[in-house]
């Protein structure tokens, strides 16, 4: 199957840029100000800067990780049909290994929707990986899912799970403190004709603005731009892709072939 790469509009540039900044600035005093005074804001560079998550783990400890389980509940309304939307079209019935699957809510939804063979859930966390375990087995699912702890950045551990027909991952992807590393394992896991789906923030537009420090705008100043995704898919010559953004999110998805 041939994808169709977008490129990113670059357009107009100064004129768009200099109307970008002065909306930017008017919502984040907005926000500050008037919505959200009171709770803890940060500075925000002006020119959309990366700034990666301040823990590296993000989620440790049996509280937090019940309480995200609930929060991962709640944010599927914002974004899982758009999720399962682009699924449906590259769907099989073969081997997913999910990357960074939290507390698993979504790897039980996926396993009910498309009856894979198994799901391996490659989690960074431990106590994120006790909690999906838990999950899955009230969900009567754990001869269909396993979960693993580790980092998609360790190469070895990748290539010992195998060749799959689909690797996606939701939300993970600006955790990674590698992500080059990360996509590489991933691509070299995929079978032939394999799929690689990637969802996850960009870091574009007024939200970047939103001078608040924690969740999801945090997430977004820590995500990656349509254009640095483009260059590392480049620098590991991965051309057969195609890449969308749709408000806060951002979609690539690469075919192996
Ligand atoms: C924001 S949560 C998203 C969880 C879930 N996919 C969702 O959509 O709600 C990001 C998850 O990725 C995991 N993660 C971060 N870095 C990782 C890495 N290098 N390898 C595997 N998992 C990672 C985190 O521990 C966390 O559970």
């Amino acid at each position: 199957m041939q994808l169709v790469t977008t490129s990113a509009k670059r357009g107009n540039s100064t004129l768009k840029t200099i109307a970008i900044s002065i909306k930017a600035h008017l919502l984040k005093y907005y926000c500050s100000i008037f919505v959200y005074k009171g709770k803890e804001t940060l500075k925000v560079p002006f020119m959309l800067k990366r700034i990666p998550h301040s823990d590296l783990v993000i989620i440790e400890g049996e509280k937090k990780t019940k309480d995200y389980l609930k929060m991962q509940k709640a944010m599927g309304k914002f974004y899982l049909n758009d999720f399962f939307a682009k699924f449906d079209i590259i769907n099989s019935n073969g081997r997913f290994l999910e990357v960074g699957p939290g507390t698993g809510y979504q790897t039980v939804l996926v396993s009910e929707k498309y009856k894979p063979k198994e799901i391996i859930g490659l989690e960074y966390s431990s106590d994120m990986v006790k909690v999906a375990t838990k999950y899955t087995e009230q969900k009567k699912l754990t001869d269909r899912i396993k979960y693993i702890v580790g980092s998609v950045e360790n190469s070895d551990l990748v290539l010992s799970l195998g060749k799959f027909d689909i690797i996606y991952s939701t939300f993970s992807l600006h955790h990674w403190t590698d992500p080059k590393t990360g996509i590489k394992n991933l691509y070299n896991a995929l079978d032939d004709n394999g799929v690689l789906f990637i969802y996850d923030f960009h870091r574009e537009g007024l939200f970047y603005y939103i001078n608040i420090k924690r969740g999801v705008w945090e997430s977004i100043r820590a995500s990656y731009t349509e254009e640095e995704i483009i260059k590392l898919l480049s620098e590991l010559s991965i051309q057969n892709y195609i890449i969308r953004k749709k408000s806060l999110y951002l979609d690539f998805i690469v075919i192996k072939n």
